[in-house]
């Protein structure tokens, strides 16, 4: 029943074509080395399926009700979600595992178990992902280093902190796919006054695991009676640039980004590859296409 399925819009499908291509291409360089075992870890695997929203709206993280004419099955497109995206590579991974808190979604995953069991190896698991990446998926890569796998870290919001990031870099056998929520949850958390609860400042420091977010965010600057501080213009940029470093420190290698809009240019969020390997970051690179040079005042993309 699609009534069940999660909503997604339009935009999804560039970021689906983006994995699709690159999940292709890394399966197409890695079944050529035999020895070499690999997993597809889908973090935040939703559902397996989704319909396309027909009504627009900038916030994939609100549910919208849509009224009988959206969910009339004639006028619904059903999707392909990632799990389904990457099953259906060919060359296959070895390995696939869907992680998934929803219990409705997981429910759907279990049931491309069924469709696919014959010719794939597929595990669902239940429960944060964080978990499950930092420990059983670990123990797995130390088990063999012949090991190889994507990790594709698709949050609505910021569910992935700095610490599993740099885990899974140290292991040097996976390359991750990031949803980098900056346009979204990210610049919600950054009010133009500075002006932080102990709670919003401790999510972000945990997401970024380096407190020198702030300084790409805010500048001190003179004022008529006191020094006040501002929020740049072009912060979501320089946050991005600056993540980017960090991934390519902890990794080795990291792609351009590609900024995912809704459909009036609204900024959703990037997609951005890093890993061990530097074949990888320029067939991501290419997949996403070329950084693209813009206006900072396009940038800032503050909403407060
Ligand atoms: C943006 S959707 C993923 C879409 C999917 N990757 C696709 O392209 O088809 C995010 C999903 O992550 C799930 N989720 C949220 N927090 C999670 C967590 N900590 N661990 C695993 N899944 C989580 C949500 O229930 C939701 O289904």
């Amino acid at each position: 029943m699609t009534q069940d399925l999660p909503e997604v819009g339009p935009w999804a499908r560039e970021k689906l074509n983006g994995l699709r291509a690159y999940l292709s291409a890394y399966m197409t360089i890695l079944s050529k080395h035999a020895p070499l075992k690999t997993v597809y870890v889908d973090a935040f695997a939703a559902a397996g399926r989704a319909v396309v929203r027909k009504k627009e709206h900038d916030d994939p993280t609100i549910h919208l009700d849509l009224g009988d004419e959206a969910r009339d099955e004639d006028s619904r497109e059903v999707i392909d979600g990632s799990p389904r995206v990457a099953l259906e590579i060919d060359p296959p991974f070895e390995h696939y595992v869907f992680i998934e808190t929803d219990e409705r979604r997981l429910a759907e995953l279990k049931e491309l178990e069924a469709q696919y069991g014959a010719t794939r190896k597929i595990a669902v698991r239940s429960g944060d992902c964080n978990t499950y990446l930092t420990t059983k998926l670990l123990t797995v890569l130390g088990s063999d280093s012949r090991w190889r796998g994507v990790v594709f870290l698709d949050p609505f919001g910021m569910q992935v902190p700095w610490t599993t990031i740099k885990r899974l870099a140290d292991t040097k056998q996976v390359e991750v796919f990031i949803n980098f929520p900056v346009g979204m949850a990210i610049q919600r958390l950054l009010p133009r006054s500075a002006q932080f609860t102990k709670n919003a400042r401790a999510k972000l420091d945990l997401y970024f695991g380096d407190p020198s977010w702030y300084d790409e965010v805010y500048v001190s600057e003179p004022g008529l009676f006191e020094p006040g501080v501002r929020k740049r213009t072009d912060a979501g940029d320089r946050l991005l640039n600056w993540y980017r470093g960090r991934l390519k420190t902890a990794f080795g290698h990291v792609s351009t980004a590609r900024l995912i809009t809704n459909s009036k240019g609204g900024h959703l969020y990037y997609l951005v590859f890093a890993g061990p390997n530097p074949t990888g970051a320029k067939i991501a690179s290419y997949v996403l296409g070329p950084a693209r040079p813009r206006a900072s005042s396009e940038t800032g993309h503050d909403r407060r």
